[in-house]
């Protein structure tokens, strides 16, 4: 077994501890048992990582003299629906788990955010384990708290802070991801970069290749990523002030996630996080707070390791600007015809600006589309 990262989450009495390393999912079973006394774990995932490593999960933990009950969901964004977190909900409460049993998201961020928000009402909540398997859930959704499904109205607009007690991240299970994932999660760790570790953004635009060959280098880009994340959720866990930075780029993501219906085949998350981002940057530079050329420099980096850095660059139909600006105002609040966004001044200078004007979002969305 390879060194193991720890990376501690501090929140008073609810903190916990991400262990980033090669061979975790083997060794669930006893980092679960020297930290928990439970006897039945719900094991929460979607098809395909039931398939690809269910089964070395599964042995780890009946090893571990635990009762495993696998809960298989179909994979892609619309599982994160009220649907499913009934049918989840009911499979835990049918397989009779107490309150003081398991609940263990093993998947991507959709399994994670379905599986952690399920924790958190099941049983009026139950103790919640992530083991993330996508690039996304290893730097970014399985830590943090955030926990939620979509509805109609867009996303993440139904859930719960909901902490997980142990996250276990096994960059061996990278090995099986596709590459469109992998670079959708690229998306959200060159994210960390861009808000405030310009000497990050750097080092990824140097080393990108071998962090796309998985080497050691990529352990490494997690491990940033993640002390990233944990700092910021440290500093303001319930996003009153802060956390909000996270959210770079992801306001035009999320808006045009929800155009395309949330339809994978289109859009993944990070797709939409990449063309959000480099949207961010040049909407900065429309408001006077960035130069040109590093709009240039984050479009450049994102299309060579492969991302879409533009609207244009979805399959299909077009947004016009009334559609994208009504779901931003959902994602959003308006308030007296004023937006907050998250803007730039330069690469790892993000800022929040509060009382951004709707008419200047709409002009320069004029722009892109
Ligand atoms: N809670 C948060 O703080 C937070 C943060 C960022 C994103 N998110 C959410 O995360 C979701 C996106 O997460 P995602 O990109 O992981 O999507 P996902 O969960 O749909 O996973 C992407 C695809 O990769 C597959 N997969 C996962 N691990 C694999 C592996 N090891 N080998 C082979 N295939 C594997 C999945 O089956 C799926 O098809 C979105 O819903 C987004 O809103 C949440
Ligand atoms: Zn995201």
């Amino acid at each position: 077994m390879a060194d193991i990262i720890t990376i501690p989450v501090c929140l008073d009495n609810r903190s916990y501890d991400i262990l980033i390393g090669k061979g975790l999912i083997e060794q669930a079973g006893i980092q679960i048992s020297t930290r928990f006394n439970v006897r039945s774990v719900a094991v929460i995932t979607d098809e395909n990582v039931a398939k690809l490593h269910l089964a070395a999960l599964r042995h780890a933990l009946e090893t571990s003299n635990m009762r495993v009950v696998p809960i298989i969901i179909p994979a892609g964004e619309k599982s994160k629906s009220f649907e499913m977190l009934e049918t989840v909900v009911r499979q835990i409460l049918a397989a009779k788990l107490e309150r003081g049993d398991l609940v263990i998201a093993f998947g991507g961020g959709v399994v994670g955010d379905l599986a952690g928000f399920a924790a958190s009402i099941a049983r009026r909540g139950m103790p919640f384990v992530q083991i993330p398997t996508s690039l996304l859930a290893q730097v970014d959704s399985s830590v943090g708290g955030k926990t939620g499904i979509n509805t109609f109205e867009g996303k993440n607009l139904v859930g719960a802070f909901y902490q997980p007690q142990l996250v276990l991240v096994d960059t061996k299970a990278l090995s099986t991801l596709p590459l469109r994932e992998f670079r959708a999660g690229y998306a959200e760790m060159a994210k960390y970069g861009l808000i405030e570790n310009s000497d990050f953004f750097e080092f990824l635009e140097k080393n990108w290749r071998e962090v796309f060959a998985r080497t050691d280098k990529l352990d490494s880009a997690i491990a940033t990523s993640c002390r990233a994340k944990a700092a910021v959720v440290a500093r303001d866990e319930h996003e009153s002030g802060d956390r909000a930075l996270l959210n770079l780029g992801h306001t035009f993501g999320h808006a045009l996630e929800a155009f395309v219906g949330y339809d994978s085949a289109r859009l993944v998350h990070g797709e939409g996080v990449s063309i959000g981002m480099v949207m961010a940057h040049k909407f900065s530079n429309y408001m006077n707070h960035l130069g040109h050329a590093e709009v240039l420099r984050v479009e450049a980096h994102l299309h060579d390791v492969g991302l879409p850095t533009k609207i244009s660059h979805i399959k299909g139909s077009k947004p016009d600007v009334e559609t994208l600006l009504g779901f931003m105002a959902q994602d959003k609040k308006v308030i007296n015809g004023k937006m907050t966004f998250i803007l730039t001044t330069g690469i790892g200078r993000s800022f929040i600006a509060k009382d951004v004007p709707t008419s200047a979002v709409e002009s320069f969305l004029k722009t892109e589309i």
